[in-house]
């Protein structure tokens, strides 16, 4: 017998498969782009920024990570942003997954045996798939769902192209430029295709952004001044925090990231290490949108992934979070 959960899935492939999404009417939600802030008509002073709920991967935790229909369901439960990691193929095309390769969360070892790259990683050598070795319509003969579950048997990779049509005026856009760095030694700049496809749909304004606001993100520094060099502040820009970049969130670098970016995404182990850091990056007048919640994997004393959300805006003054289970996120 079908899940209630299950029965909603079905509903939204069949939405995906016929692109019903995407048609209705816009519904803008999260912070819009330079919306006017209204006069203050009471002394009590309130945040203006209300958080966003930003779908990590989509909905992924109940639904293949970076596929269409993950991102329907997102957008489903109430996702204010629909998150897309972006890859480049062999044909220089942007498709959205998170890993540099494919063998995670796809079939390529099956389709395509004899087309996998030897690595050497801590002494040892296995084989990997990368996304950049395959053209397109290689990588969409792939099944990208059946290692989530049998039930999401021949979902596909998507391009950004494909994201785009399913989200554009239903929500927002939040494209991570993933390995720029390795797309770059093999002649492909990420963020010049990036923003090219963003004029291609007329998102390239803030007012072509007003149904579907965008953020971009990235770890890599560099990635982020090349955008806001080319693009300057038509997009906000969020710097993604590691372990290992604490650096980022003392107080020269985060001098360092206000001039080029609108805000950090810190990892919450790092804000759990020391909350402080939350507190450091508002100071400096930054977003903040940490990353990830799970409900199943909660800080220490969480039971509760919306409690643990809240915790983080109330508490730490973060404006939005990453999220795989947005159905959870806690609104007033
Ligand atoms: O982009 C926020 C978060 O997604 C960064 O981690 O590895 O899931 O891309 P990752
Ligand atoms: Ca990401």
């Amino acid at each position: 017998m079908l899940t209630d959960l299950g029965r909603r899935l079905r509903f939204l492939l069949v939405v995906v498969a016929l692109g019903l999404v995407a048609c209705g009417e816009p519904q803008p939600r999260g912070i819009p782009v330079e919306t006017p802030q209204p006069a203050a008509t009471t002394a009590v002073a309130v945040d203006p920024v209300s958080p966003v709920n930003i779908a990590h991967r989509g909905a992924s935790a109940y639904a293949p990570e970076h596929t269409l229909v993950a991102y329907a369901l997102a957008i489903e439960m109430g996702a204010d942003y629909v998150e897309q990691d972006l890859q480049l193929t062999r044909d220089g095309v942007l498709v959205c997954l998170h890993d540099t390769t494919l063998n995670r969360t796809t079939n390529v070892e099956e389709v395509f045996p004899d087309r996998a790259t030897e690595v050497k990683t801590g002494g040892e050598t296995r084989p990997v798939w990368r996304v950049s070795d395959f053209t397109l319509e290689e990588i969409k003969t792939l099944d990208a769902g059946s290692w989530f579950s049998e039930e999401f048997a021949g979902a596909r990779v998507p391009t950004f192209q494909e994201a785009i049509d399913l989200v554009k005026g239903t929500a927002g856009m939040y494209p991570e430029t993933k390995a720029p760095e390795e797309y770059e030694a093999l002649g492909f700049t990420m963020e010049e295709e990036l923003v090219r496809v963003f004029a291609a749909n007329g998102l390239d304004t803030h007012a072509g952004q007003a149904a579907t606001p965008i953020y971009v993100q990235s770890f890599s520094p560099e990635s982020l001044k090349r955008l806001h060099a080319i693009a300057g502040d038509t997009y906000r820009l969020i710097q993604l925090v590691g372990g290992g970049q604490e650096a980022l969130l003392g107080g020269e670098g985060l001098a360092d990231v206000a001039s080029y970016a609108t805000g950090v995404g810190p990892a919450i182990a790092l804000l759990v290490e020391d909350p402080s850091r939350g507190h450091a990056a508002r100071a400096h007048g930054l977003e903040m949108h940490p990353y990830t919640v799970r409900a199943t994997r909660l800080p220490a004393g969480y039971a509760d992934a919306g409690a643990y959300m809240r915790y983080l805006f109330d508490d730490l003054r973060a404006t939005g979070v990453f999220t795989d289970n947005p159905d959870l996120f806690p609104r007033r």
